[in-house]
């Protein structure tokens, strides 16, 4: 059994990471600086180290006793990096740099996060960890540059990494009261209140949706396949959907009529994003477990258990 360290572990993946660590019997220590994600996310036997991502001393302690570190702090919204330049930049390009620095003085080995956003205006369907990245978004250029620093990891510092890049990622835990949450969690959160939902453009944008507890088990079997080649693995199911479908989807589900309003398109918005499974399920032996309906309803559900209501009857089916 091995302890980790994983960075932004309070948050929605990572503690969905950290818990499907616990269950293999490993020891976690989580360092979040709790910006959005919570205290009580974590269970009682994980080690909280609060600091932020970017500070070497602190990192330098949380990595004394580690065998290998999952870093997944970040400024996880591409809106909110948009408003932020500067800002999430130093979070998430500087923060992952001093991950790997601190790392490399050990020789620990780094999984860390990437993001479906570094392919940006790429129009290969489905995406291929070989299509050239062209992101069009801060957050983008900035996972973009977390996998070139790693690159210079491995040849400069040889320090073993490998990269995971996330499509969207949907599923219990996703807080659904911040407008910086993703598309599922502020549905799902919408229509159970009766709310209209907003679609940004035309709503024909298309994403591939993946299960929460899909993408933990891509880090985990990520950590067996880190070297200083740097190699990359996309964690999405291949499945497209279109935001307009998922709207639709999600107020059938929930038994509701969809209402629906449209505004303006975002500026950086993504177009196109499905991703090819076929690396890591070749190397990794990972495959998506999860379809979207049932994922939706696990969502629902957890978020009807979180107001203390009634799962709404067409969920439940
Ligand atoms: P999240 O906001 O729930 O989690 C991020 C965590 O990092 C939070 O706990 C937050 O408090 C912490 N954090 C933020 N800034 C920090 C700092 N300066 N120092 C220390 N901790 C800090 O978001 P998430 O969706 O769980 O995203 C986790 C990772 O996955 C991020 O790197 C994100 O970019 C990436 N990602 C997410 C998705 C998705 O669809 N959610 C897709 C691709 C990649
Ligand atoms: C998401 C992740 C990002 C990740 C990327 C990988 C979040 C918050 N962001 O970005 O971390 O790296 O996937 O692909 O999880 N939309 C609406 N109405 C809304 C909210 C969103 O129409 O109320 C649209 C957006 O314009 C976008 C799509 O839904 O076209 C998805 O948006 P969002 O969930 O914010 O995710 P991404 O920007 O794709």
């Amino acid at each position: 059994m091995s302890k980790y360290l994983v960075t932004g572990g309070c948050g929605f993946i990572g503690s969905h990471l950290v818990n499907l660590l616990l269950a293999g019997g490993h020891t976690v220590r989580v360092l979040d600086d709790l910006s959005t994600g919570r205290r009580e996310t974590i269970s009682s036997g994980v080690e909280l180290v609060v600091a932020d991502v970017a500070d070497r001393a602190a990192l330098d302690t949380a990595m004394r006793d580690v065998d290998g570190c999952f870093h997944l702090a970040a400024i996880a919204s591409v809106e909110q990096c948009t408003r932020d330049w500067a800002g999430s930049h130093r979070v998430n390009l500087t923060g992952t740099i001093a991950v790997f620095e601190a790392a490399a003085v050990r020789r620990i080995p780094v999984v860390y996060t990437s993001s479906a956003a570094v392919f940006g205006s790429a129009s290969e369907r489905p995406l291929r960890e070989t299509t050239p990245a062209t992101p069009i978004s801060a957050y983008g250029a900035d996972k973009l540059g977390c996998e070139l620093h790693a690159r210079v990891a491995g040849l400069v510092y040889d320090l073993p990494t490998a990269g995971i890049r996330p499509f969207n990622v949907y599923g219990p835990g996703q807080d659904p009261r911040s407008p910086y949450s993703g598309v599922i969690s502020l549905f799902c959160g919408l229509v159970s209140e009766g709310k209209t939902l907003t679609i940004n453009g035309d709503g024909q944008q298309v994403r591939d949706f993946i299960y929460v507890d899909d993408v933990a088990r891509v880090f985990a079997a990520a950590m067996g396949g880190v070297s200083t080649d740097a190699r990359i693995y996309c964690a999405c199911t291949g499945h497209p959907t279109s935001v307009l479908e998922l709207a639709k989807l999600i107020s059938e589900l929930s038994g509701v009529a969809p209402k629906i309003a449209f505004a303006e398109a975002r500026r950086g918005d993504v177009r196109n994003s499905v991703g090819d499974p076929a690396r890591a399920r070749s190397e990794l032996g990972f495959s998506a477990s999860v379809d979207l309906r049932s994922g939706l309803r696990r969502t629902l559900e957890w978020m009807a258990s979180e107001r203390g209501a009634p799962v709404m009857a067409a969920a439940r089916r």
